[in-house]
């Protein structure tokens, strides 16, 4: 088919892309009804993350969200949005808490900033302790961070000098897993699996190795279901053990769309871990503080990692925080006479973040949100599973408050949309629609095209039922463009 004669059967003729991801767009507000003043100067200086900032003219408006309230956000213009996407998996507790504002403010004007370099202030300290009391097993040291990217390459690099400091020299590489996203840093995206974020960077930090994931859409029946996990062990045994340091994972990949492990995955890994010296690190950026029903992801799944990396609902994101998480074990050789993890942000373990992450546990425990996840979650997969009569939904998966929705061009066959046909789905269309129905989810395609969604923790049934809502007649509307596409192209 000659893109021209695409071009011109397009659908989608006349929409503009706006985003690398899930932004909406083309369906935006329409620049005429924004206030100018912050049109114009989002345009001219605000530098946006991961964003075709070249889409945004005066016929598409930056949407611009000015004021949250629960489970919705307010734009400009005093539209009304369900968040169903927690800001980016971060506001757990909803919007508009004043409590943790508060917590910050006192803060603030007690302490408004000391650091955690050779320096310990009460916040830190008791956040610290909070968290260990919190996490499962031995996982009793934190190491504060002021995101997940910082989390994560703090858990290599103290993988790395963990073995060093028991003499192994060699230990230096990272296992992780193809489409996993591990953050943008030279050393977390060294773990990142996702090839377009890599190459413009390369060459990156040495050492980061790929092995399946866990996404099981589209395995055959025969295939044995711990495969994924066993190809960890020859990655291992290829890469040469004594120069491994650690496998990172996430309990439900993000990447890809909510990829959950197989019965029994991630005990087989701490087996292969276990048998090769090589350390289990949790990326739990997304997947702790109720998230998927528990504090930490790795509960739920039942596996002991040696450290887990977090950030975003740690705060529920109202201010900057992450944390490295490290087991008794991996802190020893760091507690004893002159040595010590050379490593440190300005930043970490703020006093004012460590209070909001203090109110937040407050906020979290009162009113036990993983709780509310694991009571509801049924109800939500139920409501999502609803969708799967619709020609275009291939797969639901996910777990908790953390789901996706994989969209195929064939049910029978699953066959994917072409790069071609998965832009114009998700950016000329859906992104755009959904938003302007006032739904914020993300529509996806760094792996197969998807719909993503991970709602508020505080979300029920009446959130899922407007989302389900939204979802429908816009799926029901792309099923029917992308078929009105396909046969044009087939003409
Ligand atoms: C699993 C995981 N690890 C690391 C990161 C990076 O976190 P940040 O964007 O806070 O640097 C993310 C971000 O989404 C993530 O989902």
């Amino acid at each position: 088919m000659a893109g021209s004669d695409l071009n011109e059967a397009n659908p989608a003729a006349g929409l503009a892309d706006t985003s690398d991801s899930w932004a909406p767009g083309p369906s935006g507000p329409a620049v005429a009804e924004a206030p100018d003043r912050l049109q114009r100067l989002a345009r001219e200086h605000l530098w946006m993350h991961f964003t075709r900032m070249g889409s945004y003219d005066a016929d598409h408006a930056v949407p611009v969200i000015v004021r949250g309230e629960g489970c919705y956000v307010y734009d400009e213009n005093g539209k009304r949005y369900l968040d169903g996407l927690s800001a980016l998996y971060c506001v757990n507790a909803g919007h508009g808490r004043a409590e943790l504002g508060e917590a910050a403010a006192a803060q603030a004007a007690k302490l408004g900033f000391y650091t955690n370099w050779s320096y310990a202030h009460p916040p830190a300290i008791e956040l610290a302790a909070r968290i260990a009391g919190l996490t499962p097993g031995n996982l009793n040291r934190v190491f504060f961070t002021s995101g997940g990217s910082e989390a994560v390459e703090s858990a290599w690099k103290l993988a790395k000098a963990y073995h060093r400091a028991r003499g192994d020299m060699n230990r230096y590489k990272l296992i992780s897993r193809n489409l996993a996203y591990h953050g943008v840093s030279m050393g977390a995206l060294s773990a990142t699996g996702l090839p377009p974020l890599r190459e413009p960077f390369e060459p990156l930090t040495p050492g980061g190795v790929h092995v399946p994931n866990t996404n099981s859409y589209r395995w055959s029946e025969q295939r044995d279901e711990l495969w994924a996990a066993d190809a960890i062990e020859e990655a291992i045994e290829f890469e040469g053990t004594d120069t491994v340091a650690a496998v990172i994972l996430e309990p439900v990949q993000n990447g890809g769309g909510c990829f959950t492990p197989q019965e029994g995955y991630f005990q087989r890994v701490r087996e292969i871990c276990d048998r090769h010296g090589v350390l289990l690190i949790s990326d739990e950026v997304i997947c702790s503080w109720g998230r998927i029903g528990h504090w930490f992801g790795c509960e739920r799944y039942g596996y002991q990692p040696d450290m887990i990396t977090t950030a975003k609902g740690i705060s529920s994101a109202y201010v900057p925080l992450g944390a490295l998480i490290a087991g008794d074990h991996i802190a020893e050789p760091f507690l004893q006479g002159k040595s010590s993890f050379v490593h440190g942000f300005t930043f970490g373990g703020h006093p004012v973040a460590c209070a909001v992450g203090l109110a937040n546990i407050d906020l979290m425990e009162r009113e036990d949100l993983p709780g509310n996840v694991r009571a509801n979650e049924g109800l939500f997969r139920e409501m999502l599973d609803g969708l799967r009569d619709l020609p275009i939904v291939g797969d639901v998966r996910g777990a908790g408050y953390f789901h996706a929705i994989e969209l195929v061009k064939d049910k029978e066959t699953k066959e994917t949309f072409d790069d071609e046909e998965s832009e114009y789905l998700l950016r000329g269309f859906l992104s755009g629609e959904l938003y302007k129905r006032g739904l914020i989810c993300r529509t996806d395609d760094r792996g197969d095209p998807i719909v993503q969604l991970s709602p508020p923790l505080i979300a029920g049934r009446a959130e899922f039922e407007e989302i389900v809502g939204i979802l429908r007649p816009v799926l029901t509307e792309a099923s029917e463009r992308m078929e009105s596409w396909s046969s044009l192209s087939r003409a």
